[in-house]
């Protein structure tokens, strides 16, 4: 059986290579799964529901393995990757395509905002134990959005309990992804290998946004959806793709579409970059989960 939108045949080059992918049970994330499985690459998937959306046919006819999980809870991500990295010891490609937007502020079970984890702490927890794993020609890839550049980080009040908005905490959670990149990026080095990349894939129309919304507000959001101009996630996943397979030495960190521009200036703050880092590691502490420190 042929994976939807995946018209690519396998290639001998991508055949013994092996990718992780957050976020790949819909929109772009799953797009980008059915890509690579259909060159050929052994494709590992973390996420919840995933038999709903990979049948045991998909599974026999492709390199496809499972890792059920919620990233709602750090502890089912943390076994689910482990059995993944003792698995596959050698990782060619991560990419991080998680992403929520909660209409109210809601805790996960580890008693983080569920944005902030979902977006962002899932994929530090999941990059800080791949990067040891990655091959010298190997990528993390954040599906990133131009949204960061409206977003602020207060360190103090990361969680915007008291006064929650929606869209403010999504531009927090995709400023801290590229906060992130830019020190996951100081610890990749030319001699070594490996690249960090994070990709706005443009606006897509996979109903982002609209997924935890009920009542007047889906409805609106959803009419919203239909006016508004968007690629398919089919289309978005080739552009990731084509940034993906650029030089694998390029030093450029971030991606509008498939143009190399500069992120937020916010990346050159070091105190703010490395206060996230540091945050980032205590969460996933407190959380119960070990998480490997690559700045050691
Ligand atoms: N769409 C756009 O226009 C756009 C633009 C710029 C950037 N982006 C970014 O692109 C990324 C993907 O967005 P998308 O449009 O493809 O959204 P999507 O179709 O809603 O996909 C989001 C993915 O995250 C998964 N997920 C959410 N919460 C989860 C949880 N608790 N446990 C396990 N999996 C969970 C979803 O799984 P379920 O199916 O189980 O919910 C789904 O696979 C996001 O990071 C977003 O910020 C999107």
């Amino acid at each position: 059986m042929s994976l939807q939108s995946s018209s690519i045949r396998p290639q001998e080059d991508h055949i013994n290579k092996t990718a992780i992918i957050t976020g790949a049970t819909a929109g772009i994330g799953r797009a980008c799964a059915n890509r690579l499985l259909g060159q050929g690459w052994q494709v590992c998937i973390l996420g919840r529901n995933l038999s709903k959306v990979y049948t045991a046919e998909i599974i026999e006819d492709y390199n496809l393995s499972l890792y059920d999980c919620d990233y709602t809870d750090l502890k089912s991500v943390a076994r689910a990757l482990n059995e993944v990295l003792a698995e596959y010891t050698e990782i060619d490609l991560c990419i991080h395509s998680s992403g929520i937007i909660m209409g109210q502020y809601v805790e996960t079970i580890d008693k983080i905002e569920t944005q902030f984890q979902v977006n962002y702490l899932v994929q530090f927890y999941i990059s800080q134990q791949v990067r040891g794993h990655l091959t010298p020609s190997g990528k993390i890839c954040f599906v990133g959005s131009e949204e960061h550049r409206k977003g602020s980080l207060h360190l103090g009040n990361i969680f915007l309990k008291e006064k929650y908005e929606p869209r403010t905490m999504y531009q927090r959670t995709k400023l801290c992804q590229v906060l992130y990149a830019k020190k996951l990026d100081t610890t990749l080095d030319y001699e070594q290998g490996g690249v960090v990349l994070v990709v706005h894939p443009g606006t897509v129309n996979t109903g982002f946004g609209g997924k935890n919304l009920s009542g007047l507000k889906k409805w609106f959001w959803e009419l919203y959806g239909t006016l508004r101009e968007g690629t398919t996630a089919g289309e978005a996943a080739d552009t990731l793709m084509k940034v993906i397979s650029y030089d694998p030495y390029n030093t450029q960190l971030y991606y509008k579409e498939l143009r190399p521009v500069t992120a937020t200036e916010q990346i050159e703050n070091t105190k703010l970059v490395d206060d996230l880092y540091a945050t980032s590691l205590d969460m996933c502490r407190y959380a119960g989960v070990d998480c490997v420190d690559v700045c050691k």
